[in-house]
């Protein structure tokens, strides 16, 4: 077992009075509050988003197990972004439901409350503060954190230190953590800002199109990254590069969404090989 994992094991369940002296390591599966009983972590039903008329989501039902690290993919206005607007709150449901756990109505929750919750999210555009170093970068992040007690004006805590030194090595930013951000390439500051993510330790990560403009080495790097983060965290990636798609799927479920709905589920090979999906997305 790797020392990770065993860090992981030792902090599950409500640990958030101590979490700030304690630290963790960066996996949070499970935990706080969040009732994982049927072994899914997020369940979409028959959700549909309309814009004047137009479904962008039509009865759309999915869900993902704890753990899982499930990719979507699918054609240009599939639905994919609008998808991870309602899981964040960003976008309401016109009809359908939302859940976390078996009991948190998302729909019921304000963008606040649902990232509060544990659903930490990655928008396509870095957003880094470019003037601060990765490691403050980090730091930062970390202190954004409410359930970390108040620190902003004292040093870290050791713990606190191992964790940012943890993600600098998980994130291949090691090296150069004071180097203001704004001097990393564009593939590092998508890594770093998966790593402000981590320091938050979001139970369910959803990453929109994460090595979109990347290098071919800074996007087999990021498989590596989130092959890594398999099994520590239940992950959610929206992504058009297939190459990258099925180094990160392996054996696990790709979902296609198609005007709105899923139009294929299974392993990569199933669904490179499905008809439909030749014929809308990947045969194009
Ligand atoms: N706020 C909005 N108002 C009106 N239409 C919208 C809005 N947001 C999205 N849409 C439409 O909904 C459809 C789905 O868009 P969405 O961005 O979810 O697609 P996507 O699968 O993420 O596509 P891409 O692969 O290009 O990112 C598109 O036709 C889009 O134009
Ligand atoms: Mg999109």
């Amino acid at each position: 077992m790797s020392k990770a994992l065993a860090h992981d094991q030792r902090y599950q369940g409500d640990q958030r009075d101590e979490y700030g002296d304690q630290g963790a390591s960066y996996g949070r599966v499970k935990g706080d509050g969040l009732d994982t009983t049927h072994g899914a972590i997020l369940y979409l039903e028959e959700v549909t988003v309309s814009f004047d008329g137009f479904k962008a989501l039509n009865n759309l039902s999915l869900d993902i197990s704890v753990g899982e690290l499930r990719c979507i993919i699918g054609p240009n206005g599939a639905g994919k972004t609008t998808m991870m607007d309602v899981i964040t709150g960003k976008t309401r449901p016109s009809s359908g439901t939302a859940f976390f756990g078996q009991t948190m109505d998302l729909s019921k929750m304000t963008e606040y409350e649902i990232a509060d919750a544990g659903i930490g999210r990655k928008f396509q555009r870095p957003t880094v503060f470019e003037q601060h170093t990765v490691f403050e970068n980090l730091e930062l992040a970390m202190k954004m954190d409410k359930r970390v007690k108040p620190t902003l004006f004292s040093s870290l805590s050791s713990e606190q230190k191992g964790k940012i030194d943890e993600i600098l090595k998980l994130i291949r930013l090691n090296g150069q953590e004071i180097r203001p951000a704004g001097l990393l390439s564009h593939g590092q500051k998508q890594w770093l800002e998966i790593g402000m993510l981590l320091m938050q330790e979001p139970q369910l990560i959803l990453l929109d199109e994460p090595v979109a403009g990347m290098s071919d080495a800074e996007t087999a790097r990021t498989a590596e990254l989130l092959n890594e983060l398999r099994g520590k965290h239940s992950i959610m990636v929206v992504e058009h590069d297939m190459g990258f798609v099925t180094e990160i799927a392996q054996q696990g479920k790709v979902t296609v969404l198609h005007e709105g709905s899923v139009l294929a589920q299974g392993t990569m090979q199933q669904v490179q090989a499905h008809e439909r999906v030749i014929e809308v997305y990947l045969g194009r």
